[in-house]
């Protein structure tokens, strides 16, 4: 258990619980309140899920994951087949001699978790859990890294607590871009089912 937050409303868990599985149309995402405790959404990632989740899963343009507790929805986060540009990687994570132009990626697109369960290291399961998927999906189809975008708010968290890297050129957006390699041999051993626990 941890008892980080100081929400009156928060929800303690324990991340032994917690269960990973690809949502379908039949998952109800209603209740999920992915919004800044001033009720702003800076990243849009409570309008995804609640506006635009249906329309990028019937059109294949991402997989939605939930996470669930005790058998409630409490995160979700989305993922997609992408490339990232060698520019953006720090030369040591690059092929020395020749290289291609980019890399192939997985893009962990949207994160969140619902305010009651936030600061209880559930982002950082999430952040795991795709790592592993990373790994499995590259036995099949080649992926070299995880990234994803943020904002430089959070770019702290990702940094030090997923052990993503600032990727060294950014586009002119105000998001930036974070990645982390896979490594050879894995580094994250457990399987990835429907339903993993982390
Ligand atoms: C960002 C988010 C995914 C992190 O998930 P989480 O389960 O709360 O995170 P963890 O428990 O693993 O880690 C907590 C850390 O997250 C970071 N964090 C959480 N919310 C943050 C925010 N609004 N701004 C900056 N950092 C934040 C802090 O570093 C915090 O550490 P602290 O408790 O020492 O302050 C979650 O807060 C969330 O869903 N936020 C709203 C949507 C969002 O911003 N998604 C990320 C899109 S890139």
């Amino acid at each position: 258990m941890h008892t980080i937050s100081t929400r009156s409303t928060v929800q303690l868990i324990n991340r032994d619980k917690l269960s990973f599985s690809i949502s379908t149309e039949a998952d109800d995402f209603s209740k999920l309140n992915c919004k800044e405790n001033d009720g702003s959404d800076p990243l849009g990632i409570d309008d995804f899920i609640h506006n635009k989740a249906k329309l990028y899963r019937k059109n294949n343009l991402s997989t939605i994951y939930a996470v669930r507790y005790e058998g409630e929805i409490i995160a979700f986060f989305t993922t997609s087949m992408g490339a990232i540009s060698v520019e953006k990687l720090s030369k040591e994570d690059t092929v020395t001699g020749y290289t291609p132009k980019s890399y192939p990626a997985m893009l962990l697109g949207n994160m969140g978790v619902d305010s009651k369960f936030q600061k209880q290291s559930v982002g950082k399961a999430i952040c795991n859990f795709c790592l592993g998927l990373a790994q499995d999906t590259n036995q099949r189809v080649a992926c070299a890294v995880v990234c994803l975008q943020t904002d430089k708010s959070r770019l702290k968290y990702y940094e030090e607590k997923c052990g993503f890297k600032y990727s060294k050129k950014q586009d002119l957006e105000k998001k930036v871009w974070v990645y982390r390699k896979i490594l050879d041999p894995p580094t994250f051993t457990h399987l990835v089912t429907e339903d993993w626990s982390p």
